[in-house]
């Protein structure tokens, strides 16, 4: 079965074919993040009417490219939330026409969905279930737990900041550019490489010890706030000084995401697990998790995507409906700014 997605959550124009849920034939993705780095972060009514300019060309290129004709496309899959409204809408909307226009079913997923279908993109082996997946992205982050394609049970997240906003407001605070996530790693790296031993523990990792699966990161911005004024007092905070504060913050943020998702494997005992999400692209993360799934002899797989499969495509939408094969009609798809992970 052939899909065509299409995922316009945030500031990513998206649009992919993909073969059977998981051959990608053609994955294409305009960017705005340009734009919102100048104002610092995203201007939602900017990046919805720049979604306005790229759709239609994003979507004639991922056909043009896939080498498939349009008539051989059996389905469209669209993001229809969480995300910013106008986004959406450019998305939505625009599958809708088509789905009319050319007599195709649609089958709208859960953007936090779509992003745990990375998985089955990327290696020749595929994840089985039971699964559990940590989903960490720049508006959420959610673990859950998937008996089936279609069977998630949340069974821990967030209680205020995403992870990935944790990354982009501290890097703001350190005069670092959006998007944070990668900013941040770039700056630890340069740090961790002339200090490869250094001691981490500069910042709090609230809920860490508590016996469930939730986690807190409001509190990590305060603390680098009062950090940087404290610094700056003296004099201007340098450039060695904000590489060091990025690995104390991508630290922080890494060891209580590790921490609580390697809790839950030993509880709920998955045979794989999923990370997945903007934040899955951090190179610490990945080094962390591998590490503690290989020394505490874990029978869990782990199944982290490339970048390029972590961050916001249209590939991993039209997997997700290939597996979540729930066609409806085009009328009665709306976009959903407030959806989440389990709905
Ligand atoms: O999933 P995503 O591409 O978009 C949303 O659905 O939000 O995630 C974007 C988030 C941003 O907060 C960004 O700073 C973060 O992912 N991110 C990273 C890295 N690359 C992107 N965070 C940490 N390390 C990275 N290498
Ligand atoms: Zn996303």
């Amino acid at each position: 079965m052939i899909i065509l997605g299409i995922e316009t959550s945030c500031d990513e124009t998206a649009a992919a074919v993909v073969k059977n849920g998981t051959e990608i034939l053609s994955s294409i993705i305009a960017s705005s993040v340009e734009m919102h780095k100048k104002t610092g972060g995203i201007i939602p009514e900017q990046a919805a009417r720049q979604q306005i300019v790229s759709i239609i060309p994003v979507i004639e290129t991922a056909i043009k490219d896939s080498g498939v004709p349009k008539d051989a496309i059996d389905q469209i899959a669209v993001t229809y939330g969480p995300g910013l409204i106008g986004s959406l809408l450019v998305g939505v909307e625009t599958a809708k026409t088509l789905s009319y226009a050319w007599n195709k079913p649609i089958v709208p997923i859960n953007h936090l969905v779509g992003h745990i279908y990375a998985s089955w993109l990327t290696e020749s082996k595929k994840p089985v279930f039971p699964a559990l997946a940590l989903v960490v992205s720049g508006g959420h982050t959610d673990l859950v737990f998937m008996k089936g394609h279609g069977q998630i049970k949340w069974v821990g997240g967030t209680r205020d900041d995403a992870a990935g906003e944790a990354f982009d407001k501290t890097a703001r605070l350190l005069g670092l550019p959006y998007p944070g996530g990668p900013a941040i790693s770039r700056a630890a790296e340069k740090y961790l490489k002339s200090n490869p031993v250094a001691i981490l523990d500069m910042f709090p990792r609230p809920m860490i010890d508590r016996n469930n699966f939730d986690c807190s990161f409001s509190g990590l911005k305060t603390a680098v706030l009062t950090k940087v004024g404290t610094l700056n007092k003296s004099k201007p905070i340098s450039k060695k000084k904000v590489e060091q504060l990025s690995a104390e913050v991508q630290e922080a943020i890494v060891d209580v995401l590790v921490t609580k998702t390697i809790n839950a494997v030993e509880k709920y005992k998955p045979k794989s697990l999923l990370v997945t999400g903007g934040v899955a692209a951090n190179k610490r993360l990945k080094e962390k998790f591998e590490s503690e799934i290989n020394s505490n002899d874990l029978n869990a797989k782990l199944f982290i995507p490339p970048p390029s499969l972590c961050t916001d495509n249209a590939a991993y939408v039209a997997s997700a409906a290939y597996f979540n094969n729930n066609p409806i009609n085009w009328k009665s798809v709306s976009a959903n700014p407030e959806l989440s992970i389990s709905d």
